[in-house]
């Protein structure tokens, strides 16, 4: 794999000093230079941006009438990335865990592991019932340092298995989650973080990989050899709240998911496909405190692996 030379860093933030786990390389790769072209060019709205365009498919119209067996996905009014479903139609009244008895079961698996390959994202809202399989996402955040999980990322990483779908669920509870997580098409997020790049920092490769993007031309390193050398650096040159800032920036110019947790909700995302596959982040919209904050539980990779699945402890990488 070809490296990416890091572009020399300010003074006084030397990268020879970084340690190990200060630095991530978090991305399914690799992936190589090809454009992630929609889907369905039907199926396609865009966001224009300065002599860019980053395009986001967006599928909702196409599957109103996606069925499992007799039941049919009753979607939300949602223009942003992937589908919303707020429930099942049927003849009868769907089971209130909707996602395990029908969605999930071995009939219906493949279909809907395959529309998530699809569209990206499903978000299952008013999910009631079992939760036993999944296990709390750990993982927390302070005011002077991000953790590895703020950082947009694929889970399983490095790890033997890369779970083709992560399931992140916001269960029932006493305590609302008011930390969000962002979801965004990868590769298009690292080109956004290209472009939102402050302009102190767009030097060396990273400069050269910016303009490869303006100019819609591919680039001379792996997407993810630029998103480490992204994170890397961002993390050694921007406090951590200017941090977060600028990834909150990255989530709007890529049209994230980053809508509000609601009890009873789970996000479906594509993390290992031949084609098209979502990244996800923790992401504050208020500085990290001890204001009580609701969990969240994940299934898969949490079945397969060890390691942490949310900080991708895995993941890290000498440099
Ligand atoms: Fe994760």
């Amino acid at each position: 794999m070809r490296s990416l030379a890091l572009p020399s860093p300010p003074v006084g933030n030397g990268l020879q000093g970084l340690r190990a786990t200060d630095v991530e390389s978090d991305a399914t790769g690799p992936v190589g230079f090809e454009r992630c072209v929609p889907l369905d060019p039907r199926d396609t709205r865009s966001v224009v941006v300065p002599a860019r365009t980053i395009r986001i498919s967006s599928h909702a119209g196409e599957l109103v009438h996606e069925r499992f067996g007799t039941w049919r996905l009753r979607l939300a009014s949602w223009s942003g990335l992937g589908i919303v479903v707020e429930g099942l139609d049927g003849e009868h009244t769907p089971p209130a865990d909707y996602v395990n008895e029908i969605l999930l079961t071995p009939a219906h698996r493949e279909q809907f592991f395959s529309l998530i390959d699809r569209v990206g994202l499903v978000v299952c809202k008013a999910v009631g019932g079992d939760d036993a399989l999944h296990r709390d996402v750990r993982g927390r955040s302070s005011r002077g340092r991000l953790s590895q999980g703020e950082y947009f990322h694929h889970d399983g990483c490095s790890g033997p298995v890369q779970p083709r779908v992560v399931e992140i669920r916001c269960p029932y509870q006493e305590v609302a989650r008011h930390t969000f997580t962002a979801i965004a098409p990868f590769p298009e997020v690292i080109e956004a973080m290209l472009l939102e790049l402050p302009a102190h920092l767009r030097i060396g490769e990273l400069a050269d990989a910016r303009a490869a993007i303006l100019a819609d031309e591919p680039l001379a390193s792996e997407w993810d050899e630029v998103q480490g050398a992204l994170n890397r650096v961002i993390r050694k040159s921007l406090p951590a709240e200017d941090q977060r800032a600028y990834l909150r920036q990255v989530d709007t110019h890529v049209g994230a998911y980053r809508e509000p947790w609601e009890m009873g909700e789970s996000r479906f995302i594509a993390n290992a496909n031949a084609g098209h596959t979502m990244q996800h982040r923790r992401a504050y919209v208020e500085v990290p405190g001890n204001r009580p904050n609701g969990k969240l539980v994940k299934r898969w990779p949490a079945e397969a692996e060890t390691a942490d699945p949310e900080t991708c402890e895995r993941c890290v990488v000498e440099t």
